[in-house]
């Protein structure tokens, strides 16, 4: 399978403290994640327009990132604003990061996975819920989805190609898929039902994943796949 342009589940959105930065990836591209101190969340590519220092390794000024390596200072649009060693001077306009549409929705941060100024479709809207863990998986991100949609790795709902529910020990817990790299992927627990679990939930976390990385390529095959189907 292939995954499609769309609004993918990043971090965890308590996890990205104002006046803080983090560098993700979606499809293997870098990307920096940083909330101003006023509490907003922005998601940028990760490479700073002058020499390409990664601008999760910055700082947080207000509602400014400044670059690690020479200080230029960018703000919430990606504009770069201030130049220390030219302080004088007025930036250019065509000084600027790339930067991708993001937005909160139940407890996660998600973003749209082409750079591009609006996103065609709304963020995911339709729950709510109790972020647990980030989940990484040293496995690629069509393995995972298979192996969920297959029912290799217990029974999951599919409720989309990159969103999976289960039932933990009597609560409904839901996972968002983030296709980290060709072969790495992260996954968001939310718990979206039942009594307040995150240790429960965190334990069968770890096991899910030592499940999901020990899974044999052959149990993807269509003969595997058939042969369960009569069992
Ligand atoms: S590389 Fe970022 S300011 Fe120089």
């Amino acid at each position: 399978m292939s995954f499609e342009a769309g609004w993918y589940a990043v971090a965890i959105a308590d996890g990205l403290e104002p006046g803080t930065s983090a560098g993700t990836r979606l499809f293997d591209r870098e990307i920096v994640i940083w909330r101003d101190e006023s509490g907003a969340a922005h998601a940028w590519e990760d490479r700073c327009p002058h020499r390409g220092m990664r601008l999760s390794f910055g700082f947080v000024r207000g509602d400014h990132i400044a670059c690690l390596y020479h200080g230029w200072q960018y703000d919430t649009a990606g504009q770069c604003r201030y130049i220390p060693a030219h302080p004088d001077l007025a930036v250019p306009d065509t000084i600027k990061v790339t930067t991708y549409p993001s937005v909160e929705a139940g407890g996660l941060l998600w973003i749209w996975s082409e750079m591009t100024a609006e996103a065609p479709v709304p963020p995911p809207s339709d729950f709510a819920g109790t972020p647990v863990r980030s989940l990484y998986v040293e496995r690629s991100p069509e393995t995972i989805a298979s192996l969920f949609s297959g029912g290799i790795a217990g029974p999951f709902e599919i409720l989309s190609p990159t969103s999976f529910a289960t039932v933990v020990e009597g609560s409904t817990v839901r996972l968002e898929l983030q296709p980290f790299t060709a072969e790495r992927t992260a996954l968001h627990v939310v718990q979206t039902e039942g009594e307040p679990d995150a240790v429960g939930i965190a334990g069968w976390a770890e096991e899910l994943r030592a499940v999901l990385e020990s899974v044999p390529l052959s149990e993807l095959t269509p003969e595997a796949h058939l042969a369960r189907a009569m069992r």
